[in-house]
């Protein structure tokens, strides 16, 4: 029986051995000629020639300690006796995060740290999106990694979200635009992305027990539009499953998530891993193997629990309770994306990323997403060499972006101080000096020095230095213009609060922005604020003080120069916001069902706001934010003319809408134009307002004009019938809105459908198992 086995092709082997035991694995073992893994062809033959041992490894990952790439997140088990290499992972959303030293090596390795995931989408430019994942993806393959673990594109259900700053929008379609131009960007490097964190993972509170409970039209419209799209459109290598759970199953575990949706439904080609220490217990693994989530992370040896998950994989197979051949499409899934690695393809790495054109990339996406919220009178550009009173701790400390695994490790980050005087700027010196010392002095006192922390450093914050009026009066006297910096930082494993300090501004901010107003206006000069943010604060108390803000963001390790090159205008702001400011948190459409309950350790979290979520909500309920999606000024002005809609004679699926764009203002500049739809009442609950697609001008000369053509698919119309399982175009006649903003509608046009149209039916999966009481209009 065995020397049958033997003789016979491995292919054979492996389906006649299936539901056999240890004598069928030592038949393996022994024989003569042990098959490689050389291409997508010889896939099948090497893993019949696995042992269940190296199969059971092969789906756990080897821990967090990769010697080859310090401060690399993972690697997969290597089997050299198959010529099955580990590959190397690595964070993430705004660069490639690895440890810049290395002992007893004079070399540093560090990398770019770019612009965060929120700015990126406030550029509304996929181009650009492009570009930076391109930057990166080079970073990745230079330094030998295979796999970054980026873009994060959760949707920013709420503005505390901890972790929004990693995530694009509050809107599907912008997250998933810009998702598939970073992941093309990455992968055309011969790298890949793992789009992360699948699905509903919205907040950091006890994200690894909550329950998302959810709608099944919720899920489709919402949470998972931008991943069905960013995977059928640039089919990343990986895909992150989350922490959560949605309505009652974890999704690592979820069969409907990850099999019937992901795979079944938008053709996934890639494999799934979880995310970081989701589970530790039996007989979790088995469960995540059969969802076709195929790989475990990070796996290693650093608690028991993780020790035995192999051995977990083993006794399962052994007594029945999982197929092998399960196992065995989970490898192959893995594995056919290891044959395109560089680290399986020999890719000799230089460990020398062109780091100095990716500082000038990270600096001018930088500026093309900084969005100018308010500049009365011009107050801004400044006049050339004008000399500022720049206040607010933040412009010696100057924030890159967030905390956690979406940290990178840069060799510098140009504060606004410097990125200022830099550019010709004079800084009054009195001021700038107080700042300096404040911030040394309270930098050696123990509880504010930085440490190293699991996952990167940690700098303790400091608090705002207070300010007198006399110094106050000094900067006024000596100099031409204000300027306040505000700064916050958020990051991994906690939520923002609606407190002073974090989404509210303190006391001593709001103070220092009335007492610096009141002292410039009363001298005949202006006022502006840089917001130096992750995620949207309070404006609306304190915002008619001053005469400009500058929405900066966290703008990666150029931010001083970027932000000087929008001050100085040098480059035209064209960012716009991509996520609502509220005038208060309680306008929010999920504040009361954020995080959770129970408030002190929630377990579950109720959606119940629905599809109404940030401007849908906001629009079609009446309810007037601070500044809105969409919303964003320039140095100059546009003028929007003829929306004209045009129904193709070829494909009566498909609507073209064309729109001119032109600058009628004094400099050049390039304008975000967004395509809304508003659907006709019918069976289904409609928003007032959905973005179904948006383009942005080239920078366009004073007087000139663009033509910008949207082509918008019928199916885009759909919204999803939870009865019929199904995508349906309710008949009705639709408006098309181009506009500037959410709330800036320059034309519109309609079309009407004459019969309802089920566009596509799917599977009933991911059902709630409790009742929801969703918000409905
Ligand atoms: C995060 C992931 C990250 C992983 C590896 C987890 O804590 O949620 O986004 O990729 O760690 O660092």
């Amino acid at each position: 029986m065995k020397k049958l086995k033997l003789i016979l092709p491995l292919v054979l082997v492996s389906t006649m051995i299936f539901s056999s035991s240890t004598i069928s694995y030592a038949a393996k073992k022994n024989s003569a000629e042990t098959p490689k893994l050389v291409d997508e062809a010889s896939i099948d033959s090497v893993i019949s020639a696995m042992t269940l041992e190296e199969k059971a490894h092969f789906v756990v990952g080897t821990g967090m300690d990769v010697s080859r790439v310090p401060g690399a997140a993972g690697a997969t088990y290597a089997i050299p006796r198959l010529g099955i290499p580990s590959i190397i992972v690595v964070d993430g959303p705004a660069g490639v995060r690895i440890i810049p030293t290395r002992p007893g090596d004079p070399n540093k390795y560090y990398a770019t740290a770019f612009p965060i995931s929120t700015l990126i989408a406030s550029t509304w430019n996929t181009t650009s999106a492009k570009t930076v994942g391109n930057a990166m993806g080079q970073e990745v393959k230079e330094y030998g990694i295979d796999i970054l673990l980026t873009p994060a594109l959760n949707i920013q259900r709420n503005p505390l979200g901890g972790r929004n700053f990693e995530y694009y929008s509050e809107d599907p379609l912008v997250s998933g635009e810009m998702t598939t131009a970073v992941v093309d960007g990455v992968q055309s490097n011969g790298v890949g992305a793992a789009i992360k964190h699948f699905a509903a993972n919205n907040q950091e509170t006890n994200r690894i027990f909550i329950d998302t409970i959810v709608s099944q039209r919720a899920l489709r419209e919402i949470y998972l539009k931008g991943f069905e799209f960013a995977v059928k459109k640039a089919q990343p290598w990986s895909v992150m499953s989350s922490y959560n759970k949605i309505n009652g199953t974890y999704t690592s575990e979820s069969k409907g998530l990850l099999t019937d949706i992901l795979r079944g439904e938008w053709g996934f080609k890639g494999f799934v891993m979880t995310d970081w220490w989701i589970f530790e217990k039996a007989p979790v693994p088995v469960t995540q193997m059969k969802a076709q989530n195929d790989l475990i992370m990070p796996g290693g040896t650093l608690t028991s629990n993780v020790i035995e998950q192999p051995n977990i994989i083993i006794t399962a197979v052994k007594n029945g309770t999982l197929d092998e051949k399960v196992l065995d499409r989970n490898i192959r899934n893995i594995l056919r994306i290891i044959v395109k690695t560089p680290t399986f393809n020999g890719y000799k790495y230089s460990n020398k990323p062109d780091l100095a054109k990716n500082a000038q990339i990270s600096r001018q996406v930088a500026t093309e997403g900084m969005v100018l919220l308010k500049n009365d009178g011009f107050t801004l550009p400044l006049n050339k060499g004008a000399s500022i009173g720049l206040f607010g701790n933040t412009q010696i400390e100057t924030i890159k972006g967030g905390t956690g695994s979406g940290d990178v490790n840069s060799g510098h980050i140009i504060s606004i101080a410097d990125g200022l005087q830099a550019t010709g700027f004079k800084l009054h010196q009195g001021l700038l000096n107080n700042y300096s010392a404040y911030i040394s002095q309270l930098r050696e006192k123990e509880q504010y020095k930085p440490y190293v922390s699991l996952l990167g450093k940690v700098i303790p914050p400091i608090p705002e230095r207070p300010i007198t009026i006399s110094e106050i009066n000094t900067a006024v006297s000596g100099t031409d213009v204000g300027i306040i910096v505000i700064g916050r930082i958020s990051g991994e494993f906690a939520d923002r609060k609606n407190e002073k300090g974090d989404f509210l501004l303190t006391d001593l901010e709001q103070n220092i922005i009335s007492e610096i107003s009141n002292r410039y206006h009363a001298a005949g000069k202006k006022v502006a604020v840089i917001l130096n943010i992750g995620g949207p604060i309070e404006v609306a108390s304190w915002r008619d003080k001053v005469d400009g803000i500058l929405l900066a963001w966290q703008p990666g390790q150029e931010a001083g120069y970027a932000i000087a090159d929008i001050l100085s205008g040098a480059v035209n702001p064209s960012g716009k916001l991509a996520t609502t400011f509220p005038m208060t948190y309680s306008n929010v459409s999920s504040a009361a069902n954020f995080p959770g309950t129970p408030p002190q350790n929630p377990t579950k979290v109720v959606y119940a706001e629905d599809i109404y979520v940030g401007y849908r909500y906001n629009t079609t309920f009446n309810i007037k934010p601070a500044y809105e999606f969409g919303y964003g000024l320039s140095y100059t002005t546009f003028e929007y003319s003829d929306v004209i809609l045009k129904k193709d004679n070829v494909d009566k699926n498909k609507i073209t809408i064309l729109t001119t764009v032109k600058n009628t203002g004094k400099v050049a500049g390039k304008e975000a134009v967004q395509g809304y739809i508003s659907a006709p009442k019918g069976k289904l609950k409609k928003l007032k307002l959905e973005l179904k697609a948006f383009r942005k001008t080239k920078d366009l000369q004073p007087d000139e004009k663009e033509i910008l053509k949207f082509e918008l698919d019928i199916k885009d119309m759909a919204s999803f019938d939870e009865t019929l399982s199904a995508w349906v175009v309710e008949k009705g006649t639709y408006e098309v809105k181009i506009g500037a903003s959410s709330e800036n509608i320059k034309g519109t046009a309609s079309f009407t459908i004459d019969e309802d149209i089920i566009v596509e039916k799917v599977k009933n999966v991911l059902t709630p198992q409790i009742s929801i009481s969703n918000l409905s209009k």
